[in-house]
């Protein structure tokens, strides 16, 4: 099958995923595979950093073959090599960036170091190479916000690029963050709390549809409630404390306070109790970043917006704002390669590139 547009291989080995994709026109999905790693990372309840990097030593050539295999195409059909080479574990992004250097070199094409946070952006442009085009393809109108939730981030931008086309944006301007723990680790964390596999994000989704979301009122936040900027610490150690209070200390006394088991009912109710406010400060807060950067096209990625409740809530927001909501298809909204290529093809529509110096870098 060849290509009527530049076909970019991508990689991504930020985490504990190992991926590689093939994207044509920077938006056509003709490949996109996954190696996830949770198996190894499970009984740890969080990624172990040596381990993941050893993993992708592994299994980043064989998920490669397989992503140019089931494009269709051959390696001498690639026109660019992309790479997330930041923010993440520096061992895990080591790997990705060497290959992609490698690859690159040897074929003659040019690397694309892309930001993995705002690649998220790209993935709600996303779609199936297979996929029929829909009435509501086309340009997006600007300008446009984003909002990344992922495992490790939970920020609002502003696409800072008002002359370029909202598909070819890569820069884009932080207007708030979360403080503490981005919303996913606040899920998982969660998760570990209610005693379900790791990761718990989408463990907690599906129980919450089960449980009554007014059971338990936890905190939402910050207290200036104008502010852009999250905090879900104080969320995540509430929902600790609803399950397992700490010790109340009364004169010279410390008693422990009793509380009910934790039985199916009462874990559904947490996780719903908890998903409605934690769902409910991000929704509550793009309202807010839309009264003062007013935009017309909404781009949301990263894992959590794989959540149903996030989904549906942003949908009902943005109808009720006139915003076209640009939310990713579910595989393409936790870590995965073709968003990575996606980003890319944004750098190069505009001639820009990386050579052999491109670095791993951990922070943004
Ligand atoms: O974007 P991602 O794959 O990795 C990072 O870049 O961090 O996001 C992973 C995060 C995990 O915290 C996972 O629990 C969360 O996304 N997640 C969800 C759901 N699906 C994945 N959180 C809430 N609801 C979901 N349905
Ligand atoms: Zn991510």
């Amino acid at each position: 099958m060849s290509a009527d547009q530049p076909l970019v291989l991508g990689i991504e080995t930020s985490c504990d995923e190992t991926a590689a994709a093939v994207v044509e026109g920077g938006v056509r999905v003709r490949s996109s595979v996954v190696a996830t790693q949770h198996e190894l990372h499970e009984r740890y309840a969080g990624v172990v950093p040596e381990i993941a990097s050893r993993a992708h030593l592994e299994r980043l050539l064989p998920v490669v073959r397989e992503a140019v295999a089931r494009a269709g195409v051959s390696l001498g059909d690639l026109d660019a090599v992309a790479v997330g080479n930041r923010p993440g574990l520096i061992g895990s992004l080591l790997v990705g960036v060497s290959a992609a250097k490698a690859l690159a070199w040897s074929l003659g094409v040019p690397i694309v170091g892309v930001d993995h946070v705002v690649a998220h952006l790209h993935g709600g442009l996303l779609r199936d190479a297979g996929e029929a085009h829909d009435s509501s393809d086309g340009p997006l109108p600007a300008p446009a916000l984003g909002l990344v939730v992922s495992g490790g981030h939970t920020t609002l931008y502003v696409l800072a690029e008002p002359d370029q086309p909202v598909e070819a944006t890569y820069r884009a301007r932080p207007i708030g963050r979360t403080i503490d723990d981005a919303v996913g680790e606040a899920y998982d964390k969660v998760g570990v709390i209610l005693g379900l596999p790791y990761p718990g994000g989408p463990h907690v989704d599906r129980l919450a549809a089960t449980g009554d979301e007014r059971a338990f009122e936890f905190p939402t936040g910050l207290p200036q409630r104008d502010s852009l900027d999250f905090s879900f610490s104080g969320l995540k150690t509430a929902v600790l404390y609803a399950v397992r209070p700490p010790p109340k200390r009364r004169g010279g006394e410390i008693t422990v306070v009793a509380v009910p088991p934790l039985d199916d009912r009462r874990r559904a109710d947490v996780a719903a109790s908890f998903q409605r406010a934690a769902i409910g400060v991000l929704v509550r807060k793009v309202g807010l970043a839309l009264d003062r950067h007013p935009a017309r096209t909404l781009l949301v990625g990263g894992g959590v917006s794989a959540n149903s409740r996030l989904r549906r809530d942003l949908a009902a927001l943005a109808a009720e704002r006139g915003v076209l909501l640009r939310v990713p298809p579910m595989a393409y909204c936790v870590d995965n390669a073709a968003m990575i290529a996606g980003a890319a093809f944004a750098r190069l529509a505009r001639g820009e590139h990386d050579d052999l110096s491109l670095a791993a870098c951990a922070s943004a």
